[in-house]
């Protein structure tokens, strides 16, 4: 697959974008997901033509026939990255070359066509410079949600001939309502999340449909997340909705599940790999089933627990819930280790850290 194209992006800026006032209302509390910028970035591609059409447009409802493929087979996958303003005042993405991989994976398992990195990077590059205005002060960012779907009206099973690509941008605080503090999870024991041979390891909209229940579970128990368990023996320890998983245990080593096919390969859980081993820290990526995790909890074996991920970060796991019961890591409030990764991620990002691997893209 080419990863060179370009394409020349036609700007129809938005006709009426919000007013700088309202703006800055909107962004004094931003919350996740829910504030949008006025523009959005598209690219088309049919199977005659490839990739075509590339524009930087007003944000608006886009209209789709009713036999658009996707609504009824679902052929659909997107990513989620951040831009964030930096010390100096400059505007910076986090490893998004990685983002634009991973679509690509995402795209040639659902049988899509796969967008080059060139194009994938141009077009969250244009928004980003576009709503720049959009990201939030503080440690606020505008995260970024590439997504692709079958746009052909066509109710034969097989994969669409037409695609169209967009980028939509969401200025964003924290993800979860408390903020820094120690998250709960809920250990789905009935639901799992992807099966092997399946699409666990890929951005495709179905897996997180199929989350759903099991989340909607979690928050009825008061949970934060869901921990899901893998499908064969509902025994190991896979990963968060939406999130990896470490463990840390009291030698100052790590573990985190293996890429088994099954679970989301994180560029946030890759680059704290990276980070720990570099430190000198062991990190394991092994299975861990949830009856040594209770152990390990149980002995002090296991000091501390964090989810981490683009739109959290970092997350420290205060406490796992299930229908057997709950239980505490450490005294439930998170741990050092997990406080000085966060804190050297988030300083890469925001470049008070040196990026020694050049994760840092900047923008403009
Ligand atoms: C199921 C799942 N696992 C893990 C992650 C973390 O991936 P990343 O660190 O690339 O954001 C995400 C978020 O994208 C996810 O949806």
């Amino acid at each position: 697959m080419s990863t060179d194209q370009t394409l020349t992006f036609m700007r129809h800026p938005a006709p009426n974008p919000v007013t700088a006032d309202v703006r800055a209302g909107l962004l004094r509390d931003p919350g996740f997901g829910r504030i949008f910028t006025d523009h959005m970035a598209t690219i088309r591609w049919t199977q005659d033509r490839g990739w075509h059409d590339a524009q930087i447009r007003a944000r608006e409802p886009i209209t789709l026939d009713p036999a658009a493929a996707v609504l009824h087979y679902g052929q659909e996958i997107f990513e989620g990255l951040k831009a964030y303003t930096r010390g100096d005042g400059s505007i910076a993405l986090f490893r998004p070359d990685q983002n634009a991989r991973r679509f690509q994976a995402s795209a040639a398992r659902m049988a899509m066509p796969e967008l080059p990195e060139s194009l994938f990077l141009q077009a969250v590059d244009e928004l980003v410079k576009i709503d720049a205005a959009w990201i939030p002060g503080d440690d606020g960012s505008l995260y970024l949600r590439p997504f692709m779907f079958a746009s052909e009206p066509f109710l034969g099973v097989r994969p669409s001939y037409e695609y169209l690509f967009i980028v939509i941008a969401s200025s964003v605080g924290s993800y979860f309502k408390g903020g820094a503090k120690a998250v709960t999870v809920w250990l789905s024991d009935r639901y799992t999340r992807a099966a092997e041979g399946g699409t666990g390891a890929v951005k495709c909209g179905g897996n997180y449909a199929a989350s759903l229940l099991a989340q909607a579970e979690a928050i009825k128990h008061g949970c934060d997340q869901v921990v899901f368990l893998d499908a064969a023996q509902h025994r190991w320890v896979e990963e968060l909705g939406g999130m990896n998983v470490f463990f840390v245990f009291d030698d100052g080593s790590m573990l985190t599940p293996p890429l088994s096919g099954t679970i989301l390969p994180g560029i946030t859980r890759d680059s704290i790999i990276t980070l720990a081993r570099r430190e000198g820290r062991t990190v394991r990526e092994e299975r861990y089933a949830i009856d040594q995790w209770r152990a390990d909890a149980a002995s002090g074996k296991l000091r501390e627990a964090f989810a981490c991920g683009t739109a959290a970060v970092v997350s420290a796991i205060g406490k796992i819930k299930s229908a057997e019961g709950e239980f505490k890591i450490g005294d439930g409030e998170g741990g050092p280790v997990t406080a000085a990764i966060k804190a050297k991620l988030v300083g890469i990002q925001r470049g008070d850290v040196a990026d020694a691997d050049g994760w840092v893209r900047k923008i403009g």
